[in-house]
């Protein structure tokens, strides 16, 4: 069978006036003047708790949306079991039935679902609407989609080479056992992605979004199932992570995580799983995209207007809560005052507030903790006489978790929020001297623990050409004239090393690939 060859989703522009932005807030208001009960969903079922937790937007924080059964240990227990017992006639099934399943939903996210998925994005994850349908439109829509087309590919690989009086043929096996898919508040395409890619290659799943995400991962659930994804075939639950973590990596079934958060929470599961290797089956893959301190480097010949809106849509878009995000850039001194101009002009412009009104660039950060991790760093700042706020460094709670564009300007390129993944809308900037350009290249690469996303932007060649090569293991992302932020699924597969992850590559065939476990066959005539 051939699938569809795959093209990116069109972006919607939701221009005032146009049917798309009235069908767009038609589902905003309708998600607003209800507040739903949002069930775990195992084996098929809905499962309800008396133990709720509530769903506030992060820009509105007294509305309640909805409220959430809590789970406990013994409702990963039932997630385990339902997929266990969905397993055998899932990865018995055609493979190309598999297929039609995720581009089905593919196509419901890209017509019936789409306001809803956007709308629950915008409230739940205060996400602005072009934010929204970047991400939970059309980058889970290209997940779906790419993955089929790749995982179709793995299907109908070469076979292997066969002398005469034989043939040798590999198969494409399933994990021996269950997936635990772990995803994170900041993309609604990563929380859609991290099960399905693993489900696609015949895997059974148990999936535990963050909490603040569970209201979007609500709206995925009942895109899949009307998709007809099998009962038990993914399984979601909303317990802590180390209740989770406590049933799932003790049991002898596990047999792999997809995971994408922060690097410390990572690390943290890598040593448990290490700890109890004994305990499973088979060694579990372990996946996992994690933090970022992502860089731009603008040198002496940047073209002054196009460095400032990288920086400022690479460090502000999403409230600075990508991944990729930029968090620290180092100017050369020549071209700064010039840059640093457009940038003032620029964030002057910007308007904060709900994801409600399409007018704010700018709306909450996640949540109180978020919050108030990122002000302790502002308020640091504040009092440091080495840095300068040159821009924001205002916050307000009392509605939303608000926080202005915050540009700090350092005169240590390592100072704490040069090195550290801060993860809001707090940008440093180091402004170094021209003649230090080879010096730059190694703070970048040596002053952080990540290598996620970068960018160099430059006219001259030879400083393209040495920033890339020095900067090699310092993004698994590495941009020229651009934005470190915004890889495109089919394009540009995601993923970082060091303490940004195992890069396998998210929307790729490298990374469904880690979802299989080949079996080589030889038979003799
Ligand atoms: P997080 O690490 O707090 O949470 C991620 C998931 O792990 C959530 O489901 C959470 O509930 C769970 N979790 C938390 N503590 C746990 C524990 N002790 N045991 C088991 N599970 C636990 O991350 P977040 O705040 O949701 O997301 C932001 C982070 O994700 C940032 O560090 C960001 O850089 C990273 N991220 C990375 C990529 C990438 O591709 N590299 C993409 C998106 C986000
Ligand atoms: N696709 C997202 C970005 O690169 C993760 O910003």
């Amino acid at each position: 069978f051939n699938v569809p060859t795959p093209v990116n989703e069109p972006i919607l522009g939701y221009a005032p006036g146009s049917k798309e932005r009235e069908l767009l807030m038609a589902a905003i208001a309708d998600a607003r003047a209800k507040q739903i009960e949002i069930p775990m969903h195992i084996a098929g079922k809905e499962v309800h708790t008396d133990n709720k937790g509530k769903v506030t937007p992060p820009h509105d924080h007294q509305h309640i949306l909805g409220q959430y059964s809590k789970g406990e240990k013994a409702h990963v227990t039932q997630a385990i079991d339902a997929a266990l017992a969905a397993k055998a006639n899932w990865e018995n099934l055609a493979w190309e039935h598999r297929a039609a399943i995720f581009l089905k939903a593919a196509d419901l996210i890209a017509g019936p679902y789409r306001y809803k998925l956007n709308a629950a994005t915008m409230l739940g994850q205060s996400k602005n609407a072009y934010q929204a349908e970047i991400d939970a439109a059309c980058e889970l829509i290209d997940f779906l989609r790419f993955n089929v087309s790749y995982m179709s590919d793995i299907y109908k690989q070469q076979p292997p080479v066969s002398p005469k009086g034989s043939w040798n043929r590999v198969e494409q096996r399933p994990l021996e056992g269950f997936v635990f898919a772990l995803t994170p508040f900041n993309f609604t395409a990563i929380a859609g992605n991290l099960p399905t890619s693993a489900a696609m290659m015949g895997n059974v799943v148990v999936w535990k979004p963050a909490n603040t995400q569970i209201y979007a991962a609500n709206v995925l659930m009942q895109i899949f199932k009307e998709a007809g994804l099998p009962d038990g075939v993914i399984n979601l639950v909303y317990v802590s992570g180390p209740d989770a973590g406590d049933v799932i990596f003790s049991h002898p079934d596990f047999a792999g995580i997809h995971f994408t958060g922060s690097t410390g929470v990572f690390q943290n599961i890598w040593k448990t799983i290490g700890n109890n290797i004994h305990k499973f089956k088979t060694y579990p893959r372990i996946v996992g995209e994690t933090g970022g301190k992502d860089f731009i480097l603008v040198h002496g010949s940047a073209e002054a207007e196009a460095s400032s809106t990288a920086i400022i849509r690479g460090a502000f878009e999403y409230q600075g809560q990508k991944c990729s995000a930029a968090s620290r850039v180092y100017v050369a001194k020549s071209v700064w005052p010039k840059v640093k101009e457009y940038m003032l002009r620029d964030l002057a412009t910007f308007k904060m507030g709900g994801t409600e009104d399409f007018n704010n660039f700018m709306n909450a950060v996640i949540d109180e903790n978020s919050f108030d991790k990122l002000t302790k760093y502002i308020d640091e700042a504040k009092k440091d006489k080495g840095v300068e706020i040159m821009a924001g460094g205002g916050y307000d709670k009392s509605k939303g978790y608000f926080i202005e564009p915050t540009v700090l300007v350092v005169d240590d390129p390592k100072y704490t929020t040069m090195c550290e993944e801060l993860f809001g809308p707090v940008l440093t900037v180091y402004v170094y001297e021209d003649k230090d350009f080879d010096q730059v290249l190694e703070i970048i690469d040596t002053t952080s623990i990540y290598a996620l996303t970068g960018a160099v932007i430059a006219q001259d060649r030879y400083a393209i050409e040495k920033a890339s090569h020095a900067l090699r293991n310092a993004a698994g992302n590495f941009y020229i004239n651009d934005k470190c932020t915004g890889a495109v699924v089919g394009q540009q597969p995601f993923g970082g090393a060091r303490g940004s992850g195992t890069n396998d590559k998210a929307g790729s065939m490298i990374n469904l690939l880690r979802w299989v476990s080949p079996r080589a066959i030889k038979e003799t005539f």
